[in-house]
């Protein structure tokens, strides 16, 4: 049994994590500054025994290394999250993001642990892999805005269409945020750093994590919430192109599982592995089911025609290396978690800022 600490463990996917690893016998202390976009203007946690927790940012390099005394390993989840965002607040994305790991780095090299585990994202790959109708497997680069502006939304290969398949580690990254860009340079410091010092350094690339606890009212977060928090206050969810676009959401109870095997698992050294369900969903039919289980089928999803720059089409997970590495295999799909989301919704209330996120993007010539 060990004492991990987890950065970011106030978050989303963190209490999940911090659950996951008392379940099993280990000890738990959590650094995170809580942010007010994610936690609202309260400051402090509510009372949380079973846990050490430390109220701190990630660059307060003496907290840090205070945080990491007798610590056997580190889960690094502390990052701010959303991409449309990231692109107008600039400095402090890259603050966060990759200063933060900096500074989380420098003192675990002054204080060795056995192993890091980082929070990297699919969306490093920018486009998904795609095939060619002769059977060719593919890499394309963003999308053209002049194909954008003319609801040309699918990517081509010397004009013939293409079929999405699912993405494996060995598709290049292809920024197109940067957020993705903080977060590929948060998993490459960690197992760049990690290799130079004898310390065992493992990313996880997350796909589109969703499930009970998810951040309601940061409207610059992922997918699903963003669509629930509208549903709760009445109003349409908002969906960007034409909704077709396929993505790969896995419960977040299967990414815990992942980031404590992540930690086990000594195969994983060195690696970085896709975390996903392995399935795929068109947003649009994510947006009605969503709709369906919260019986409001009459909130029909708003297809907006536009697209956010940076998005890409199509993009979920090979989830092969995380079942070889991590004996790791996926228990739960949206649809039947999907009752248990809304069960948890119907005792939340979640401010909706998604008109103004969307103004945001708009004002800034973000949306094409
Ligand atoms: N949720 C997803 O779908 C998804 C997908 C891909 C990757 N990820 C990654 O997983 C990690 C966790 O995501 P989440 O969904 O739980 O997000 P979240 O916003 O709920 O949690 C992030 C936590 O980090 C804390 N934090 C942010 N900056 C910090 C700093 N400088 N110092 C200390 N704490 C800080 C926040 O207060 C928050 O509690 C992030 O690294 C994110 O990039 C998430």
């Amino acid at each position: 049994m060990g004492l991990f600490l987890i950065a970011g463990g106030a978050g989303f996917i963190g209490r999940h994590l911090c659950r996951e690893l008392l379940q099993h016998g280990h000890k738990v202390r959590v650094l995170d500054s809580l942010v007010e976009q994610v936690h609202g203007p309260t400051s402090g946690v509510e009372a949380w025994p079973e846990v050490d927790f430390i109220e701190a940012d990630l660059r307060d390099t003496a907290a840090v290394r205070e945080a990491l005394t007798q610590v056997d390993g580190v889960f690094n989840l502390a990052a701010e999250v959303g991409v449309g965002q990231s692109m107008y607040e600039v400095e402090r994305y890259v603050a966060a993001n990759d200063l933060g790991t900096a500074v989380l780095m420098q003192e675990v090299i002054a204080q060795p642990v056995k192993r890091v585990v980082v929070a990297s994202s699919m969306s490093l790959y920018g486009e998904g892999l795609y095939r060619t109708e002769a059977g060719e497997r593919v890499e394309v680069g963003a999308r053209p805005s002049t194909a954008l502006r003319e609801g040309r939304w699918e990517p081509e290969w010397e004009g013939a269409p293409l079929l999405p398949i699912p993405t494996d580690e060995s598709k290049r990254p292809d920024l197109s945020s940067v957020y993705a860009l903080s977060k590929y340079v948060q998993e490459r410091l960690t197992l760049m750093l990690c290799a130079a010092y004898g310390i065992e350094g493992v990313a996880l690339r997350l796909f589109n994590v969703f499930g009970p606890g998810q951040q309601l009212s940061n409207p610059y977060t992922g997918v699903l919430a963003i669509f629930s928090s509208r549903l709760l206050n009445g109003a349409a969810p908002l969906v960007f192109e034409d909704g077709q676009q396929r993505r790969d959401f896995v419960h977040v109870s299967d990414v815990a599982r992942a980031f404590r095997l992540a930690m086990e698992a000594p195969s994983a050294a060195g690696q970085a592995i896709n975390v996903g369900s392995g399935r795929n969903h068109s947003v649009a039919e994510v947006a009605a089911l969503l709709a369906t289980e919260m019986e409001r089928p009459d909130l029909v999803p708003e297809i907006l025609n536009k697209a956010r720059s940076g998005d890409v089409r199509h993009c979920f997970a090979d989830i092969s290396r995380a079942r070889d590495l991590l004996g790791f295999e996926p228990t739960r799909t949206l649809e039947d978690s999907l009752p248990e989301l809304v069960d948890w919704l119907s005792g939340q209330h979640a401010l909706d800022r998604v008109g103004e996120a969307r103004r945001e993007l708009e004002q800034r010539g973000l949306v094409v």
